[in-house]
C-alpha cells in the first residue's frame, strides 16, 4: 500500500515534472542564430560563429541531425505549426546536386543506424516503411530515387515512416493563390519552409516561399492524415541530412520557429544569420571578373599618366633658380599657350627679324597682348641675355613698346608685349593708297620715336641702343601715336652666336657706315637708322628701292636739296594737305643724321630738339662741306649689296635683310 501510493506519487512527480519542461503549448522561436539553442547534434553539424545551423559541411557519407533538446508531448488531437528558413548548397556543382534534407518528427534524436545518401540519415533499408518507426517528415529532395518513387530530383514530400512520400510535388509555390512559380531547392539561396498540423482536421499544410516571400496563401502541398497514431507522446523535433560518396552538398538551417497547438511565431527574415557567400559566384569573380577589371584599371591609369605626360610636356618650361629673381616678369607657357589659341596661323601679327609674332588675350585679365616667339637653340648667354630683357621690361615710356615679360623653353623664348592695335608704320607707308596717313599724323610719329629713342640713350638709368630703328619697327597705338618696339633684341645674336662669327645686326639701308666696318652699334648708328627713317616717312618710300632708277633714297635726296628742290622729295600721295616747314625740316633732318661720319650726326637729344622747334637746325651747308660726306657710305653699302646677292635665298625684297641673318645662314 505504501509501497503503490509512493509509486503513485513518484510517477505523479515525473508527469508534472515532463509537463512543465514541454508544456502544453511548448514554443521557441530561433531568429538570430542557434547559439543559445543547445540542440542535440551529431556527426559534423555545428553552429558557425555566425550561428548558422550547418547540417552536413560539405563531406561525403554524412548523416547529420539537430534536435530541440527537449521532447514535445503530443496528445491525441494535438495541433503543431512550425517554420524554418534553410539553404541547401551542392558542393561539387550545382549539376551533379547532392542529397537532400528533411525535418522531423522522431520518438528518438538519435539515429546510428540509419543510412547515409538517399535515406537522408533518418532510415535504413530493413526499418524504412515500418510502421513502428512513428516518424513524421517533411523532406527537401534534390535527388530522384527510383526505389522510393521520386516525382523528380527538386521536390518535397510528405513523409510517413519512411521514404516513399504519401505526398510530394515540384519544388515551388503559387503567387495570387493559383499561378505556380518553380524553386530550385539546391540553389544556394535560402528559402522558407512552413508545416501546419491541424489535429482537429487531421490536415497536414506544406508550403514553401523564397526568402523575403510572403507565406503564400496556397500551400504546396495538402494531406489528409491523421498523425494521432504516428506521433508518440514523447516526440523530438529537428532536421536531418545526408550525403553519398558523389553527391555532396552543404545544409544550412538559417533560422527555426516551432508552435505546440497554435501557430508558430513568425520568423524576421532581416535578422537571421548570412549564409557564407556563394562560391560559385566568387569563383567567377576571382578568376575572370577581376584580372579583367585590373586590367581595365591598369589601362585607365598609364591612360591617364599618358596624357598628363604629354600635357606637361606640351607645357613644359625652362625655369632655373636665378630666373626666381625676375620673378613677375616670367609668363606660363600654358597662359601663352591658351592666349594665342595655341599658337595658330589665325592670330599671326606678322614675321619679324627674330620669329613670328602672334596676337593673344591673356586668360585671366584679358589684357591683349602680342607674344614674339623666337627660337633660339643656344642656351649660352642666355642668362645674360634674360637678365638684359627683364632689365629692359623695366623700360616704360610712352613712345616705347613696353615689354610685359617673357617666358622660356628647350630652343623657345617668348616675348610678350603690349599689343598695339594699329600695327607696324610700314605698311601704312608702303600699301598705299589704302592705307595712308597724313603729315600731321607722320610728323607726330617722328616726334614720337624721336622721343622714345633719346629716353632709351639719354633719360634712363643704362644707355640702351636700340639697334635696328625701322619703320616696320614703330608701331602705332591706338591714337596713332608712334612706338618703339623690338628693343634690345638684335643682342640675342650677340649672345647666342659662335662669337667668333660676325654678329652686326641690323637692316640694310638703316645700318651705319661705322656699324659695318666695326660691327659695333653705337647710339650713334642709331641716329643714322633714324636718319634713314625720317626720309622713309617724309617721302614714302624705303631707303633701298632695288630696281628703281633712283635706287638710294638717300642719295636722290642730296641730290634734290644740292639742286635747292628738296620738297620735291615729299610723298606725292600727301598731296596739298602738309605743313612745309615741318616736311622740310625733316628731309634735312634725316639728311643730317645720314652723315657717314658720326661725329657729324647729332645727337637724340638735339634731334628732339629741332623736331620741336626748340632749336633751329643748323645750315646743312656748312656741315657738308666735306665733299664726300654721303657717297661714302653708299659704296659700302654697294659692297654688302654684291655680298648678300650671294645669299640669295636671304635677300627677299633686298631691303629688309638684316646683314647677320644672311651672314649667319650663310655660315650654317
Ligand atoms: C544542453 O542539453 C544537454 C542535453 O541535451 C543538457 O545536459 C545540458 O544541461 C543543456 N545545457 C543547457 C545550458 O541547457
Ligand atoms: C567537416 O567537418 C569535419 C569534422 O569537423 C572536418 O574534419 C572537415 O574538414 C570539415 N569539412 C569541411 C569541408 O569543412
Ligand atoms: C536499421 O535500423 C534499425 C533501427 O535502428 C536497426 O534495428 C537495423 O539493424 C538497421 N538495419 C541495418 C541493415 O542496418
Ligand atoms: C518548372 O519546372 C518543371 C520541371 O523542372 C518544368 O517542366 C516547368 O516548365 C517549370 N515551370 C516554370 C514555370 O518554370
Amino acid at each position: 500500500m505504501c509501497v503503490s501510493k509512493l509509486t503513485m506519487m513518484l510517477v505523479l512527480l515525473l508527469v508534472t515534472k515532463l509537463v512543465q519542461v514541454s508544456g502544453e503549448n511548448t514554443s521557441f522561436i530561433f531568429n538570430y542564430g542557434f547559439q543559445s539553442a543547445n540542440l542535440t547534434m551529431d556527426d559534423v553539424s555545428e553552429i558557425t560563429s555566425s550561428g548558422l545551423l550547418q547540417l552536413t559541411n560539405g563531406t561525403a557519407q554524412q548523416r547529420c541531425h539537430a534536435f530541440y533538446p527537449n521532447p514535445i508531448v503530443f496528445t491525441n488531437n494535438s495541433s503543431f505549426s512550425t517554420t524554418f528558413v534553410f539553404a541547401i548548397r551542392p558542393v561539387t556543382s550545382p549539376a551533379s546536386g547532392g542529397h537532400g534534407m528533411a525535418f522531423a518528427i522522431s520518438p528518438t534524436k538519435a539515429f546510428p543506424r540509419a543510412s547515409v545518401g538517399p535515406y537522408l540519415g533518418l532510415f535504413n533499408i530493413t526499418n524504412n516503411a515500418d510502421p513502428t518507426n512513428h516518424v513524421f517528415a517533411v523532406e527537401l529532395d534534390i535527388t530522384q530515387s527510383g526505389e522510393f518513387d521520386d516525382i523528380d530530383g527538386n521536390h518535397v514530400g510528405i513523409d510517413i515512416n519512411g521514404l516513399k512520400s504519401m505526398k510530394s510535388a515540384p519544388a515551388g509555390y503559387y503567387v495570387n493563390g493559383f499561378q505556380f512559380r518553380n524553386l530550385s531547392l539546391k540553389s544556394g539561396l535560402p528559402m522558407q519552409v512552413w508545416v501546419d498540423y491541424d489535429g482537429g482536421k487531421k490536415k497536414i499544410n506544406v508550403t514553401l516561399a523564397p526568402i523575403n516571400a510572403n507565406k503564400p496563401e496556397t500551400p504546396l502541398l495538402t494531406l489528409y492524415q491523421d498523425l494521432s497514431q504516428v506521433l508518440t507522446n514523447f516526440s523530438y523535433v529537428g532536421f536531418s541530412s545526408s550525403t553519398s560518396a558523389l553527391l555532396v552538398a552543404s545544409h544550412y538551417v538559417l533560422g527555426w520557429s516551432f508552435q505546440l497547438n497554435g501557430e508558430a511565431q513568425n520568423l524576421d527574415t532581416a535578422k537571421l544569420p548570412e549564409l557564407p557567400p556563394l562560391s560559385g559566384k566568387r569563383s567567377m569573380i576571382l578568376p575572370i571578373v577581376l584580372p579583367l577589371l585590373s586590367l581595365c584599371l591598369i589601362i585607365f591609369v598609364s591612360l591617364l599618366v599618358a596624357c598628363y605626360i604629354k600635357q606637361k610636356r606640351k607645357f613644359s618650361e625652362i625655369v632655373e633658380e636665378w630666373e626666381q629673381n625676375y620673378g613677375p616678369h616670367r609668363f606660363k607657357y600654358k597662359d601663352l599657350y591658351f592666349a594665342t589659341k595655341g599658337f595658330k596661323e589665325k592670330e599671326l601679327l606678322g614675321f619679324g627679324g627674330f620669329g613670328k609674332v602672334y596676337k593673344g588675350t591673356m586668360p585671366g585679365s584679358k589684357i591683349d597682348v602680342a607674344v614674339k616667339k623666337v627660337s633660339h637653340d643656344s642656351q649660352q648667354g642666355m642668362r645674360e641675355f634674360i637678365a638684359e630683357i627683364v632689365s629692359i621690361g623695366r623700360l616704360r615710356h610712352r613712345n616705347l613698346v613696353s615689354l610685359l615679360g617673357y617666358c622660356r623653353r628647350k630652343g623657345e623664348l617668348l616675348l610678350v608685349y603690349e599689343f598695339m592695335p594699329n600695327g607696324s608704320l610700314d605698311k601704312y607707308l608702303h600699301n598705299q593708297p589704302s592705307m595712308t596717313l597724313n603729315w600731321m599724323q607722320r610728323f607726330k610719329i617722328i616726334k614720337g620715336v624721336a622721343l622714345g629713342l633719346c629716353y632709351l640713350h639719354e633719360e634712363w638709368e643704362q644707355v640702351v641702343v636700340h639697334r635696328d630703328v625701322k619703320a616696320s619697327n614703330v608701331l602705332l597705338d591706338s591714337d596713332f601715336n608712334g612706338r618703339l618696339g623690338d628693343f634690345g633684341l638684335a643682342r640675342l645674336y650677340d649672345h647666342g652666336v659662335d662669337p667668333a662669327t660676325t654678329h652686326l645686326v641690323g637692316t640694310l639701308g638703316y645700318l651705319a657706315p661705322e656699324a659695318i666696318r666695326t660691327g659695333r652699334a653705337t647710339t650713334k648708328s642709331d641716329v643714322f637708322a633714324f636718319g634713314a627713317f625720317l626720309l622713309e616717312v617724309a617721302c614714302g618710300r624705303r631707303p633701298i628701292e632695288r630696281g628703281s632708277e633712283d635706287e638710294i633714297l638717300v642719295d636722290w635726296v642730296y641730290g634734290l636739296w644740292k639742286k635747292g628742290e628738296i620738297i620735291e622729295a615729299m610723298d606725292q600721295t600727301l598731296g596739298t594737305e602738309y605743313n612745309r616747314e615741318e616736311l622740310e625740316l625733316a628731309l634735312s633732318l634725316g639728311l643730317l643724321c645720314s652723315n657717314s661720319r658720326a661725329k657729324d650726326r647729332p645727337s637724340m637729344r638735339q634731334v628732339v630738339q629741332y623736331v620741336n622747334k626748340e632749336v633751329p637746325m643748323p645750315d646743312l651747308l656748312s656741315l657738308m662741306s666735306s665733299p664726300s660726306c654721303f657717297g661714302f657710305t653708299f659704296e659700302i653699302e654697294k659692297e654688302f649689296d654684291d655680298m648678300i646677292m650671294s645669299f640669295p635665298s636671304s635677300s627677299v625684297d633686298g631691303t629688309h635683310t638684316s646683314i647677320s641673318e644672311s651672314l649667319l645662314s650663310g655660315s650654317r
